[in-house]
């Protein structure tokens, strides 16, 4: 169940780790990590907490550089290249909280996604010169759609501390899609929203993969959110893979329920 086969050709991976550790001073915060993201997937990563998710999407966007492994996407080493080159090369992110310029509109936020599909990076976006012409005209335009779509088209000019903490995460959302990425990762994106806004946010991953076609990376704690939308979960305690199954089998492994003991799986 855990494990997985490089030979196994028929299985089209798009991201693929293996053996990364990862450790500051003394603390081992992750272990010969592996994982397989196959293309069109809806792919959970989940782990109580410090178990190393975000340590380990950091690794992927560039953020940290592990002492040992490999990460490619559609076979090109992601660790050789700067954290800046990684959006063009086809990754965007959301973070586990809300990383949106306060003093930028809603709408300028989310510009900074298509910018950042040029400069590299939201970093060096949001220090350059906008778009221009054409291009930014068209920019604009598909931001304001996809505020549409994330039903945010009110409050395109608004600054982002005045809307509610969901909304921020959607913007970010919106800011990482803007991208047009090839992986698009989300850390916890339902971390700290109502029930109701957890059902919308089931509703528009689905759709993101459907209509939109993306690869979908999503860092959850609990099974229950991610057993509806994911193809596969890889669960990660103290830093090491224990299980990688659909989520229906994984919350029924030992190692699964002794990690979360105690905790709602
Ligand atoms: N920059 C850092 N310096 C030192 N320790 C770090 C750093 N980043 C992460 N860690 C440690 O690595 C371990 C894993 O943290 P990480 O944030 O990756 O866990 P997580 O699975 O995302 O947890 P959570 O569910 O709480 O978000 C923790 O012990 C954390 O303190
Ligand atoms: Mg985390």
């Amino acid at each position: 169940m855990t494990g997985a086969d490089d030979t196994d050709a028929a299985v089209d991976v798009l991201l693929r780790a293996r053996d990364v550790s990862l450790s500051f001073g003394g603390l081992l915060v992750l272990e010969n990590v592996h994982l397989d993201v196959r293309r069109g997937a809806i792919h959970g990563l989940l782990g109580p907490n410090g178990a190393g998710k975000t340590s380990l999407f950091n690794c992927i966007s560039g953020l940290y550089v592990p002492q040992q492994g490999s990460i490619t996407l559609d076979g090109e080493e992601l660790l050789t290249h700067a954290p800046h080159a990684l959006v063009r090369l086809g990754l965007a992110r959301t973070f586990q909280h809300p990383t949106l310029d306060p003093h930028l509109t809603v709408l300028d936020n989310v510009l900074i996604g298509a910018d950042a599909r040029m400069a590299g990076s939201y970093v060096t976006a949001a220090i350059r010169l906008p778009l221009v012409g054409r291009a930014e005209k068209q920019a604009r335009a598909r931001a304001l759609e996809l505020l549409d779509w994330a039903e945010l088209a009110d409050d395109a000019d608004l600054l982002p501390g005045s809307l509610p903490y969901g909304s921020q995460k959607l913007v970010e959302l919106v800011r990482a899609v803007m991208s047009e990425p090839r992986l698009l990762m989300l850390d916890e994106p339902a971390g700290g929203l109502s029930h109701r806004e957890i059902e919308k946010l089931s509703e528009r991953i689905l759709t993101l993969r459907e209509e939109f076609g993306f690869t979908i990376l999503l860092v959850e704690h609990h099974l229950g959110f991610v057993g509806g939308i994911t193809d596969i979960v890889d669960i990660l305690v103290e830093g090491h893979n224990i299980v990688t199954a659909p989520a229906a089998q994984a919350q029924k492994h030992p190692a699964v329920i002794e990690a979360y003991l105690g905790q709602a799986v």
